[in-house]
Formats: structure tokens, C-alpha cells, sequence
């Protein structure tokens, strides 16, 4: 076997030159607004509305927001580096694509199973903090789902009459994911059209909780900001806020998603950029803004539930206030799920094309121009992981895979700027090379406040993911020869 092959590379002018035939058959509809909602329908989810209670609860208290501070930089250092790799190889795919063009085959792949993490595993995440939203919606409205056919297989829940049983599957998870998956089977323009309708809603009502959450603020729920640590690493404290900065992380996973439907933007140059700074910023004040109101509203100890957000609107009284709260979150969970689906098609698509994968992942539907066999897979395969793991465990897997991918874009941009110095760049990285290392050390930093367990089943991944590329993706692969 070669060692050369490990280290081949595509060349960059032939990927940016290719951008138009490596996509052949997906259709060219997005703009800079619809890209930016693109953005933010796969950034506000699950993170704000479901983990941040936890976060709140057990490991910062109120100074949860210098947590999403803290996370906040972190995506900033990595946003600034992606653009420039998003401007200059508008071809999708995402880090992957970068991965190939600058360090080599086998770096491209460990980047490309890890999205497999960040997206497949983060719509499964998202799935089941809609099921918590749903239950408790349909709750309210006197209606009440079996708790044993809305949890994780084999979770401890208790039933109404106050026995404890075996939860069988997380069934809500499952139907959403689903109908999600048709959706993007039959069309991206009209289901992109939606999800900016969603989108729409959701941020006008996490708008109307803020400005009417400021005026139940009571300043002694914020005594003391940064609760004393308990002894434990994590639990409170600085370093209490590092961990929740690790769990909160999960709240701007989606900015990159943007990246991974640049075969479909009108003008990737200007407009990937614009989407991913963009809807990046926007989330950052929103998510301060948010968990403050919310830490204000009502001492942080409640805040670890299912529903934290409309727990926290609760404390004004103002009923229909949380009906919509809820009825928002479900949006705002829909379309992360939604983009985070649409993400991994256009992901395995790529891989794919380039025979890293079977080619049934990159086949377009002739009349419906989508991945259509590929996405149903996909829809399949994620419901069974929603259907049988818990949140804080999936959640975790996605945040270390993630950073771990970030980490590499980072190191991409670095090695770029020294081994293609000439090629264009109409988005460069300002700072470099103080920008990609701040990003290398935050995403490291993150990584570092997730617990044991989360390292080693990344490793484990990790190492399932080489299996596959040695029992397949090499032998298959387009590019033999290394570019040195
Ligand atoms: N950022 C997305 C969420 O919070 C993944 O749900």
C-alpha cells in the first residue's frame, strides 16, 4: 500500500475550477439572507434552550453567559478561519473539501467522519430536546405521551402512577426526524422556504423573552455571578466555567453548516462569508442576552429540566407567553434538525464523489435534484440514534468531534497561507497567524472541559473511522498519485 496516498492531494485551482461540474445537479438558489437563516436555523436549538439549563444548574450558575462569552471567541477564531477556506473552495463539503485541497486524503477523511459526529449525531441530539419540548407542550393541553415511548432506551422514567420503568424509545425523536428527511427528499428550495419562515418565528420570539424577561430580572439571583466551587473540577468556579463552556459549546454548532451548501449559493465568494460571520455574531448576543434574562428570572438550581426556557418565562405569570415559548423552541429545534440533516447529505456527497464512500451517496434524484436516496438513509440512521440515546451523551460526542474538526480547519488555514500563498483568497483571515492559533488553543481549551468518557469514545470513533477508510475508502479513492 502506498504511503504516498495517505498524503495525496486535489489540487486547489482544479477544486475551485471544479465547483460547478463537482456539483453537478444541485441547484443554485441561495442567497446571502437565505444562507445567514441557514445559519441560524442550525445555531439556535437545542444548546439555548435545553443544555444551557443544565449548564446553569450544575457547572456555572449565572456566569453560564461567560461561558457562551468564552464559547462565543472560541467560534469566532474558527469562523474567521473557515471563511477564508469557504471563499477560496466554494465547493461543498465543508472542512472536508478544505482538508483535501491543503493536508492530505487521510486528514480529509478523519475531518469528514467527524462531521459525521457534528451532524448526523447533532440532529439525533436536537431530535430529543424536541421530544423533551413536544411532551411538555402537549402536557400542558392535558395530553400526555407515555413517558416510556419518549425517553432513551433503557432510561429509568417514572410513570403517572409513580412506578419506575425501562423506557423503550424516544418515539417524538423519531417522527420528527422522519418527516424532516421527506421534507429534504422532495426539494431544497421549498423546504429552505420553510425553514426561513421557522426561522422568522424563532428569533422573534427569543427576542420577546429577552425584552420581556429584563423586566422580571431580579438582581439577587445573580449573588453570587460566579457561584464558589465546590471542589470539584467543573463544578462552579473558573473552572466550572470552562465546563460549561464545553456543554454550551453545542449551542453555535451550525455556523459551519453554511459552508456545506456553498455548491448551492448564488455567489459563494461574497456570500459565504457573509453567512457565517454573520449568523454567528447575531447567535453570540442573543445567547448572553438570553441566558442572563433567564438566570435573572429564577434561581439557577431550577433551571436543569427539560424545558429550562419556559421555566424561566413561567416566573412572570404570563401563560400564553409560555405557550409560545414552547411552540417556538419546537420551531427553532426543527430547523436545526432540518439543517443539520440537509448538512450530512451534502457532506457524504462530497466524500462520495470523490469514491471515499460508495457512490449511492452522491447520486442526485433526476427529477428532484436532491441526494434522495442518500438522504433517506441518513433520515433512517439518525431516528434509530435519537430513538435510543440520552441528550447529555450524545451532546458531548458532538462537541468533542466538532472541536476536533475546527482544530484541523484552523491548522488548514495556517499551512495554506505558507504552501499556496499565491492562490485568491477573496475572504483572507485577518491577525493570521494569531487568529488560526488563538482557534487551535480555544478549541483545544473546550476539549479539555469535557469529561474522560467523552475522550474515549472519540478515540474509539476515531478508530472506526480508520477501519473504514483502510477497508475501503483507499482502494476507491479518486487521487492516487500524491501532489507533493
Ligand atoms: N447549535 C445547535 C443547537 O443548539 C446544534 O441545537
Amino acid at each position: 500500500m502506498p504511503i504516498a496516498q495517505f498524503t495525496a492531494r486535489k489540487s486547489l485551482e482544479a477544486i475551485a475550477a471544479s465547483g460547478e461540474s463537482h456539483g453537478k445537479g444541485l441547484s443554485k438558489t441561495l442567497g446571502p439572507w437565505s444562507l445567514t437563516g441557514l445559519g441560524i436555523g442550525c445555531i439556535i436549538g437545542a444548546g439555548i434552550f435545553v443544555l444551557t439549563g443544565k449548564a446553569a444548574a450544575s457547572y456555572a450558575g449565572p456566569a453560564i453567559s461567560l461561558s457562551f462569552i468564552l464559547s462565543g471567541v472560541a467560534c469566532a477564531f474558527v469562523g474567521l478561519c473557515y471563511a477564508e477556506l469557504a471563499a477560496m473552495i466554494p465547493a461543498s463539503g465543508s472542512a472536508y473539501t478544505y482538508a483535501y485541497a491543503t493536508v492530505g486524503e487521510i486528514f480529509a477523511w478523519i475531518i469528514g467522519w467527524d462531521l459525521i459526529l457534528e451532524y448526523g449525531m447533532g440532529a439525533a441530539t436536537v431530535a430529543v430536546g424536541w421530544s423533551g419540548y413536544f411532551s411538555s407542550l402537549l402536557g400542558g393541553f392535558g395530553i400526555h405521551i407515555p413517558p416510556e415511548w419518549a425517553d432513551a432506551t433503557g432510561q429509568m422514567v417514572k410513570l403517572a402512577d409513580g412506578t419506575t420503568v425501562s423506557a423503550i424509545c424516544n418515539l417524538p425523536a423519531v417522527l420528527i426526524v422522519l418527516i424532516l428527511t421527506s421534507l429534504l427528499m422532495f426539494g431544497t428550495r421549498e423546504s429552505t422556504a420553510v425553514n426561513n419562515i421557522m426561522v422568522a418565528f424563532k428569533l422573534f420570539v427569543v427576542g420577546v423573552v429577552i425584552v420581556v424577561g429584563a423586566f422580571y430580572v431580579d438582581k439577587a439571583h445573580w449573588q453570587p455571578f460566579i457561584p464558589a466551587n465546590t471542589g470539584t473540577f467543573g463544578s462552579f468556579g473558573y473552572s466550572g466555567i470552562l465546563r460549561g463552556a464545553s456543554v454550551v459549546f453545542f449551542a453555535y454548532i451550525g455556523f459551519d453548516a453554511v459552508s456545506t451548501a456553498a455548491q448551492e449559493a448564488k455567489q459563494p465568494q461574497r456570500d459565504m462569508p457573509i453567512g457565517i460571520l454573520g449568523s454567528l455574531i447575531i447567535c453570540t448576543i442573543l445567547y448572553v442576552l438570553m441566558s442572563l434574562v433567564m438566570t435573572g428570572m429564577v434561581p439557577y438550581q431550577q433551571l436543569g429540566v427539560a424545558d429550562p426556557v419556559a421555566v424561566a418565562i413561567d416566573a412572570t405569570g404570563i401563560g400564553w407567553l409560555s405557550v409560545l415559548v414552547k411552540f417556538a423552541a419546537l420551531a427553532g429545534l426543527t430547523t436545526v434538525i432540518f439543517v443539520l440533516l440537509f448538512g450530512q447529505a451534502r457532506i457524504l456527497f462530497s466524500i462520495a464523489q470523490d469514491r471515499l464512500l460508495p457512490a449511492f451517496f452522491s447520486e442526485v434524484h433526476p427529477r428532484f435534484r436532491t441526494p434522495f436516496a442518500s438522504q433517506a438513509l441518513i433520515g433512517v440512521v439518525v431516528a434509530l440514534i435519537a430513538a435510543t440515546f440520552p441528550i447529555g451523551l450524545l451532546g458531548e460526542m458532538v462537541s468533542i468531534g466538532t472541536l476536533f474538526a475546527f482544530l484541523l480547519v484552523c491548522v488548514a488555514v495556517l499551512h495554506l497561507r505558507r504552501s499556496a500563498p499565491g492562490t485568491k483568497r477573496p475572504f483572507r483571515t485577518p491577525g493570521v497567524p494569531w487568529v488560526p492559533l488563538s482557534g487551535i488553543g480555544f478549541s483545544l481549551l473546550l476539549m479539555l472541559g469535557l469529561p474522560l468518557g467523552t475522550w474515549v469514545r472519540l478515540v474509539v470513533w476515531l478508530v472506526a473511522g480508520l477501519v473504514i477508510y483502510f477497508g475501503y475508502g483507499h482502494r476507491h479513492s479518486l487521487v492516487p498519485e500524491p501532489h507533493t
